[in-house]
């Protein structure tokens, strides 16, 4: 069942076509938990906690290699999947300790984007991260603000958007162009919003959804933070 209660547990942290393949690791944030984004030369996406649990450098500033991350200070090196430390490359011979791990999240990918959920309980992935974006629509941009995501709704309300009831988006047109929003609440004071239309790229009302984000943006931002 697609209720507010069971899609407000995952959190929109990046867009899916921004995770390559065995290749970038993307920094991100949900509820103030810094993440390492990454994507396995076998396709499946990672989301761990940005921190090696060696000597706790970030993990953003490594490198994937196949199926494996690779921290960039000792270059201890985590399985997908299971975060498990597989190999420590200045002792070749040693096997790697059991009960070194990294802190990983459970991922979902729909709508175009990777959902990150940081509760432990292994939640099913629910149906409405999938209706978040109609089929079709295209990306527009993300917005960075340094406000409350609480802040972000009530001004995205204003603009003459509302909560979805059948996914975690915001949906209704802006400045006349059909819209779906989809919040990240990455820090106390810092949100994303990624908004995609039904408007085609370099069409006229995509330039028109680009300069309402950019009001919105402002509208955003002025709003006394009490
Ligand atoms: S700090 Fe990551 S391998 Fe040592």
């Amino acid at each position: 069942m697609n209720t507010p209660e069971n899609t407000v547990r995952w959190h929109p942290v990046a867009r899916s076509a921004d995770l390559r393949p065995g290749a970038n690791i993307v920094a991100g944030f949900a509820e103030g938990q810094e993440l390492a984004l990454w994507r396995a030369a076998d396709g499946t996406a990672q989301a761990w906690e940005n921190r090696c649990p060696h000597r706790s450098v970030r993990f953003t500033l490594g490198q994937v290699i196949d199926n494996r991350l690779a921290c960039a200070y000792h270059g201890w090196q985590y399985e997908a999947g299971s975060g498990q430390c597989a190999s420590i490359p200045a002792h070749p011979a040693m096997q790697a300790p059991r009960n070194v791990c990294a802190k990983t999240f459970g991922t979902a990918e729909a709508a175009g984007m990777l959902w990150v959920r940081l509760s432990p309980d292994a939640l099913p992935v629910p149906d409405g991260l999938g209706n978040a974006v109609p089929a079709g629509w295209h990306f527009c941009r993300t917005l960075t603000v340094r406000v409350p995501a609480a802040m972000v709704r009530e001004t995205m309300a204003r603009h003459g958007l509302s909560a979805d009831e059948a996914s975690p988006a915001w949906r209704g047109p802006l400045d006349g162009v059909e819209t779906a929003a989809l919040v990240l609440d990455a820090q106390p004071l810092l949100s994303f919003i990624y908004l995609w239309t039904s408007a085609a790229p370099g069409s006229a009302e995509m330039k028109k959804l680009h300069a309402a984000a950019r009001q919105l943006r402002t509208d955003i931002e002025a709003r006394p933070q009490g």
